[in-house]
């Protein structure tokens, strides 16, 4: 069983990332600039954007943080992104989810400009992903298939199963394990699906990503299967000294001996978000995507 090790990868990506940035600053090139919008006082979302704003610093980019109260109105936000989209300093920004309930969500990734949609979220970004057209492709679906090549793990007509249909990971990741080059025959399974345990237990590649703790058991993997672990739910225990524990959505004692590659849950697929986001604000700043 080989473990994925997503803290090093993360850490190899950011590497090249900065050479990057040294080169642009060596040939007087413009410092890549991400800006990040954070609006009230979530914890979990404080966290990662403090840890977004840190690894720009660490690369190389210019970074900027901009906070609202959480009693801030829709048309306030809608009107900070309208400024942030004619930013010409700004290679790209991301407004950190979830937000207070009296925004629509959908109506804040809509207003965001495709170009500087470095989350990819945008419905453009997703569309021309699915159209296999070059695209900003979203952090954590971009980090696993960073993984996966870095990895050199077999995909083509390979049976891969993909557990949850969320717009961020689940149903891109379908899209992607599917696209030309990569190649998996791919099932994806969500709520209604009948007979998991069985569909699962057919895979070669399976992707937990449904958010429930500890969800993949031994009996529902095949051996020698390559096992993705999305979860990432908080619990509270009296072994660490912050009395809480992340868990994944693999029961990880039972399955990871079963499995030909796993990623751990911390250290697997979540390192790898934060420079997937920096390496999609370098894309942007280089006009790869959009000429
Ligand atoms: N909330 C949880 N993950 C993400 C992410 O990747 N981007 C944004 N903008 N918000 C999030």
């Amino acid at each position: 069983m080989i473990l994925i090790d997503g803290k090093k990868t993360s850490e190899l990506l950011q590497s090249e990332i900065a050479e990057e940035v040294i080169t642009i600053k060596n040939n007087g090139g413009k410092i890549p600039h991400l800006a990040a919008v954070l609006v009230g006082n979530d914890g979990g979302s404080e966290t990662y954007v403090a840890g977004k704003v840190k690894a720009c610093e660490k690369v190389g980019f210019k970074s900027t943080l901009i906070r609202y109260d959480d009693t801030v109105t829709q048309d306030e936000l809608l009107k900070c992104i309208s400024q942030l989209n004619c930013d010409d300093d700004l290679d790209g920004f991301i407004v950190q989810l979830p937000l207070p309930k009296h925004i629509s969500e959908e109506k804040v990734i809509e207003a965001i400009n495709p170009h500087k949609d470095v989350d990819g979220f945008h419905p453009i970004n997703v569309g021309r992903m699915v159209a296999g057209m070059p695209a900003f492709i979203s952090a954590t679906p971009f980090g696993i298939m960073e993984l996966i090549k870095r990895y050199k793990i077999e995909t083509s007509g390979k049976n891969c199963v993909v557990i949850g249909r969320s717009n961020i990971v689940g149903r891109p990741m379908s899209i992607l394990l599917s696209q030309k080059g990569i190649d998996c025959t791919v099932t994806i399974c969500h709520s209604r699906t009948k007979n998991l345990k069985e569909v699962c237990a057919q895979a070669d590649i399976i992707v937990a990503a449904l958010g429930r703790a500890e969800f993949l058991t031994g009996d529902m993997v095949k051996e020698g299967a390559v096992v993705i672990d999305v979860g990432i739910t908080r619990v509270k225990s009296d072994k660490t000294k912050s009395g809480w524990k992340l868990l994944g959505d693999v029961k990880f004692d039972e399955v990871a001996p079963k499995c030909s590659f796993i990623t751990p849950v911390p250290g697997g697929v979540g390192p790898m978000t934060i420079a997937s986001l920096l390496y999609n604000t370098l894309l942007s700043s280089k006009k790869v995507i959009y000429k």
